[in-house]
């Protein structure tokens, strides 16, 4: 099973991805956290991108797109994969669906998590502290949302299409959150 999850920043894509993939034994791939480690492995790609992740924009569709073949690639990680923070645009959404045909493969559930600004804020300004991330600062944290808010209106359009699309309130504890995320994921017809 390969699930996509995707909201706005701070809207939990990484504590949830975290639970699902223990509970259901899958890998996650967040193309964030791949992105800030060849930032720190000061790679050429990492002195590259440092800046547009520094100021809250988009990294090239091409560059993730690279990213997330080498694992869609790898028998390894076949019909196992949790999508965390990706697609991102409807290039992206298009170029994910070339790349699952291309590997035999496909996404089962597609998880939108809603969350207001004022909650990311919120939540954004406490995990400064403790990650130390480039981009966790207030002024950046809003120009992520707006990133966010301007691509994401057809990649929505584009699930809903397909009706893999399921909407999850953000807002409550990270325990409901993740029993109704566990509940959608059973109802999947097959989902082992
Ligand atoms: P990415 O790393 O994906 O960052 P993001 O989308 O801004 O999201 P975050 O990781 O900040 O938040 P999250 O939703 O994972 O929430 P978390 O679980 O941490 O991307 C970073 C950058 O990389 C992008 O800006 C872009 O430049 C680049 N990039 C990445 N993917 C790309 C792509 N596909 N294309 C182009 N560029 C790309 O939770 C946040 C905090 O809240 C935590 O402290 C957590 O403990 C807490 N929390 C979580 N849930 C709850 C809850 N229910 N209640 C209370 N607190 C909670
Ligand atoms: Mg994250």
């Amino acid at each position: 099973m390969n699930i996509v999850i995707f909201g706005p920043p701070g809207a939990g894509k990484g504590t949830q991805s975290n639970l699902i993939v223990k509970t259901f034994n899958l890998h996650q791939l967040s193309t964030g956290e791949l992105l800030r480690k060849e930032i720190k492995d000061n790679t050429k790609l990492g002195k590259q991108i440092s800046s547009i992740i520094k100021d809250g924009n988009l990294v090239s569709d091409n560059i993730v797109g690279d990213l997330i073949e080498k694992y869609l690639s790898n028998k390894i990680y076949k019909n196992r994969l949790i999508f965390d923070g990706y697609p991102r645009n409807l290039i992206q959404a298009k170029n994910l669906d070339r790349l699952l045909d291309k590997y035999d493969q496909k996404i089962h559930i597609v998880l939108k998590l809603s969350v207001s600004l004022e909650t990311i804020k919120k939540r954004i300004l406490e995990r400064k502290n403790l990650e130390k991330r480039s981009d966790d600062k207030e002024e950046i944290a809003i120009k992520r949302f707006e990133t966010y808010e301007n691509n994401i209106k057809p990649v929505i359009d584009f699930y809903k299409q397909s009706q893999l699309l399921r909407v999850v309130n953000g807002e409550t504890t990270i325990s409901k959150i993740s029993d109704e995320i566990s509940g959608l994921i059973k109802s999947i017809k097959g989902w082992l």
